[in-house]
């Protein structure tokens, strides 16, 4: 296959919603009608709780690490294409009209295949955060900001560096309704909620 050919398939792959597909066919539930109404790990907890959310998590970050190892063969600009793809995929996906989640899963299995260390740091500064505010959306505000820098400090190339300052974006622009509801105090916490809620 063609580079396209494969940027293509990181973007489709990217692109397919977990958090829906999940919810749906085996729980019979649609995790955007509920809590925050997004089709990720943390809205899935809160609507229908863990036995569906590991799973979506794993399945969410499972394409940011495919979309990278699709092009291992190649040099690692290339492998973060792959990732970038996945995760505009997620985040604006093909099946949905262009719209999707926030990118945290996804991301950190990018990171995973490209920066296991820095990976594993923003993974633990995340839950950090989460296990003292229970605001998952804060920690993963912080923990993609502080990707650009964790690369540079672990003496990535600017390459990755790059890659962490645009995930860093993607994450924040789609945290934007999140990022006002923190201002106004009124972020949801990660609890379960009640179907209508
Ligand atoms: O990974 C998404 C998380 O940061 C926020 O999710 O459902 O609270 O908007 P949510």
């Amino acid at each position: 296959m063609s580079i396209l050919g494969y940027a293509l398939l990181a973007y489709v792959i990217g692109s397919i919603p977990s958090g829906l597909i999940i919810g749906k066919l085996f729980f019979n539930t649609d995790v955007r009608l509920y809590g925050s109404k997004n089709i990720g790990a943390t809205n899935t907890y809160r609507v229908i709780g863990l036995k569906a959310a590991l799973p979506v998590f794993f399945c969410d970050a499972l394409k940011g690490a495919i979309g990278v190892l699709l092009f291992s063969s190649l040099n690692p600009m290339y492998m973060i294409l792959g990732g970038i793809l996945a995760m505009v995929g997620h985040n604006w996906s093909l099946f949905l009209g262009f719209k999707g989640g926030r990118g945290v899963a996804t991301g950190l299995g990018v990171l995973v295949a490209l920066s296991p260390i820095v990976a594993g740091l923003c993974f633990a500064i995340w839950g950090i955060i989460v296990y003292f505010t229970k605001l998952v959306s804060l920690g993963s505000i912080v923990a993609a900001a502080l990707v650009p820098i964790l690369m540079y400090v672990t003496g990535e190339s600017w390459w990755f560096v790059g890659f962490g300052v645009l995930a860093a974006l993607f994450v924040i622009v789609r945290h934007r309704e999140n990022i006002s509801r923190l201002l106004a105090g009124k972020e949801l916490k990660v609890e379960r909620v009640k179907k209508g809620e």
